[in-house]
């Protein structure tokens, strides 16, 4: 078992940064998520922790070594890649067992040097491997080849393959990519269980926030070779540290507003054409540096209530305002509206027993005690 530790961790390639000294200090036993859009330097950093690919500068460290020297075969990792290949001709037992067969005794074991290079013993493969196919559902399968499995079952026998190696670490590059919708969730709380069960100190790669959401018990949230905050996901959900992370994590995303931070008495409102709220009470001393400036308003489509609804909320001048309904999308539980107010649209994830219909005006109440302001320049948020 052991924990892995990013210090001011670099890859450069010609004119592309594609990881910029990255610090991340991953718990031993933890799985960690790495989350962002498509060239933000996911897979390049995993790739450098499983020693596939050089660090520019920096130190990566598995439990107590500094491993930047250390080749990927001696790392004791095992590395899940998006595009598995399982060998065709093989059995599901050989594509699992291979691994094995060719790996070396990792040295510190005080076996005589001549058999160092000696494989693990066919009942300690046959062991590891039964045991693996147990847990991953695979046990009625050994037999058969690639081509006669489903492709939710060849995931499974890449994991499989995986498992059997006992490493210290799992790096898997978004494994679930090539499943259906269906499978990928039924593959992903698969998953979930293992890592229970196993403990192994996990770091995995997606850029599907509502994958990172369920399955991290932390969550990096990169872009541009940054991170750009790592925590739960409920932190990250309630307290985005940026812009970019207010905007990535959610779904539908949260709404952005352009505002004026106005002062009146002792209320502190945020306005633009058509739309005036009021802060929230534990708010007003943050924002009050920002008054007559422009900042950034933000609020979740579920944090939108209907007022003609019953709600959790309570309505009040300070937090309803009256939009125009554009677009209603049904959704079963819940509807997603589009709400037109001034220049700006709101997202509104509204309750299906809503009576309002499209083209016609509605009164919505906002929570206020869970909007964000964002400053314009920085991108940091105030709260
Ligand atoms: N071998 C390489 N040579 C040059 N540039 C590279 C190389 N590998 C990656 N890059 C660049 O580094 C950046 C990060 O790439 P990386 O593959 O780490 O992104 P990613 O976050 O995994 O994206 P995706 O979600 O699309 O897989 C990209 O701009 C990419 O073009
Ligand atoms: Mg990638």
């Amino acid at each position: 078992m052991a924990g892995v530790m990013l210090k001011n961790l670099t890859r450069a390639f010609n004119k592309v940064t594609a990881v910029n000294s990255i610090n991340l200090e991953i718990y031993d036993k933890e799985f960690m998520v790495l989350v962002g859009p498509s060239g933000c330097g996911k897979t390049t950093t995993l790739r450098m922790i499983a020693g596939l690919e050089e660090a520019t500068s920096g130190e990566i460290w598995i439990g107590d070594n500094v491993v930047n020297d250390v080749s990927p075969k001696d790392r004791d990792i095992a590395m899940v890649f998006q595009n598995y290949a399982l060998y065709p001709h093989m059995s599901v037992y050989d594509n699992m067992s291979f691994g094995l067969k060719l790996k070396k005794i990792p040295s510190g074991s005080n076996l005589p040097l001549l058999n160092m290079k000696k494989a693990f013993s066919s009942d300690e493969i046959d062991r590891r491997v039964q045991e693996a196919a147990e847990m991953l559902g695979l046990k009625p399968l050994l037999q058969r080849k690639p081509k006669e499995l489903s492709g939710g079952q060849r995931q499974r026998v890449a994991l499989g393959r995986a498992i059997v190696r006992e490493p210290k670490v799992f790096l898997m590059d978004e494994p679930l990519s090539n499943l259906d919708a269906k499978l990928r969730v039924q593959t992903r709380a698969e998953l979930i269980k293992l890592h229970r069960r196993l403990g192994i100190t996990t770091v995995y790669v997606t850029h599907d926030q509502v994958e990172a959401m369920t399955m991290g018990d932390r969550i990096a949230v990169m872009s541009n070779g940054i991170i750009q905050q790592c925590d739960t996901p409920l932190h990250l959900y309630h307290h985005p540290a940026n812009l970019f992370v207010a905007g990535f994590i959610g779904s539908p995303a949260m709404n952005f507003v352009p505002v004026q931070v106005k002062q009146s008495g002792n209320s502190i409102f945020v306005e633009t054409a058509g739309f005036q709220v009021e802060l929230a009470d534990e708010h007003r001393d943050i924002a009050a540096p920002y008054v007559n400036k422009t900042c950034m308003f933000g609020i979740r489509p579920e944090d939108i209530y209907d007022l003609a609804l019953p709600g959790l909320v309570v309505a009040e001048k300070g937090n309803t305002i009256t939009v125009d309904v554009d677009v209603i999308e049904p959704l079963g539980s819940n509807v997603e509206m589009h709400l037109k107010t001034g220049d700006y649209t709101l997202i509104a994830m509204i309750d299906s027993a809503t009576k309002a219909a499209q083209g016609t005006d509605m009164q919505v109440v906002l929570d206020m005690k869970k909007a964000h302001l964002f400053d314009k320049e920085t991108e940091q948020a105030l709260f």
